[in-house]
């Protein structure tokens, strides 16, 4: 029996390139790799910063049958695109407690004013780093858009830290209040009018695209301060920086960019703007569980025809 080819879309760490080669015939598929590397594969692995356009899958032979995405959000890919070719897709939905840390890392660090702080410690002005005055956190109502399983374990979190918790989402969840405290907004409006800090957490989608424009940020309360570790197009970075320039928003914490990994030059401007190159997800732990789980979604598929987290387009 010849062995499955498994293309990745660039070279990975050692360790995972060796796991990889126990399923199958790795071949690297980087922008330098001729377009017969694809023949005769059967999964094509890569992560949110591979696109797979329309276009690209319908490059794609006829042999591939999964596309295994390391990572939850599968944005990258053309989920229709995809569907139409029949390929199934997969995801590492084992993110969830990491990026839900980082959210209230950066949600802390924001409001409380740290990069500021701690640059201005470095450059030797201590005087100036401890002049920083934040937004205190506690007592403050945190409004989370999108209350799947991240936006859920941010809610968590939160409750710790003395917030009350409001979402929004496309229906409520009873059983997720229960755990978390957290109440449900039927409308983003009425989130946005009482959430002190506003954490992003649903998905990309062309309905979601742009969801924070100048129109969103006008309804935001004077002084809000935006989260966001889920994807950077939610947000439209040049409104966002009006919103900043005009002090309509009292700060924002992002992880994830609108054209990444650019990051919009005027963005580096403000001081009550923290800004961290997409590392929800960038613990060893996590980065090794996903490793693994994209491995046993690939294992599935050539076993079963099936990978254990299969994604299909909303
Ligand atoms: C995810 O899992 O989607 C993270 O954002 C890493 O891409």
């Amino acid at each position: 029996m010849p062995r499955p080819v498994i293309v990745v879309a660039r070279q990975l760490p050692p360790l995972f390139m060796d796991a990889i080669a126990s399923l199958g015939e790795v071949r690297v598929f980087d922008a330098t790799a001729p377009a017969q590397s694809l023949e005769g594969a059967s999964v094509w692995l890569g992560s949110a910063v591979d696109a797979l356009t329309a276009d690209r899958i319908a490059s794609f032979p006829d042999s591939i049958g999964l596309i295994a995405n390391i990572g939850v959000g599968t944005d990258n890919i053309d989920l229709n695109a995809a569907a139409k070719r029949r390929l199934q897709i997969s995801n590492t939905p084992v993110v969830t407690e990491d990026t839900a840390d980082l959210a209230m890392a950066l949600l802390l660090a924001t409001c409380r004013r740290l990069s500021a702080s701690e640059r201005l410690l470095r450059e030797g002005d201590f005087a100036a780093g401890a002049g920083q005055q934040g937004i205190r956190v506690h007592g403050k109502t945190l409004g989370i858009v999108g209350f799947g399983a991240i936006g859920q374990a941010v809610a968590r979190r939160a409750s710790g830290f003395a917030m009350r918790v409001i979402y929004h989402g496309p229906r409520p969840r009873p059983e997720a209040e229960a755990v978390t405290g957290a109440s449900f907004c039927e409308q983003l409006a009425q989130l946005l009018a009482e959430a002190d800090i506003v954490s992003l957490h649903c998905p990309l989608t062309d309905a979601t695209r742009h969801l924070f424009d100048a129109g969103t940020f006008a309804q935001m309360k004077a002084g809000a301060v935006l989260i966001n570790t889920g994807r950077g197009a939610l947000v439209d970075e040049s409104a966002l920086v009006d919103a900043l320039a005009g002090n309509q928003l009292g700060g924002a914490g992002l992880d994830v960019f609108e054209f990444e990994p650019e990051v919009t030059p005027a963005l580096k401007r403000f001081d009550n703007v923290t800004l961290l190159p997409h590392i929800g997800s960038a613990t060893g732990e996590c980065r090794a569980d996903m490793a693994m789980r994209a491995l046993a979604n690939i294992s599935a598929f050539l076993e079963q025809g099936r990978p254990l987290d299969g994604v299909t387009a909303a």
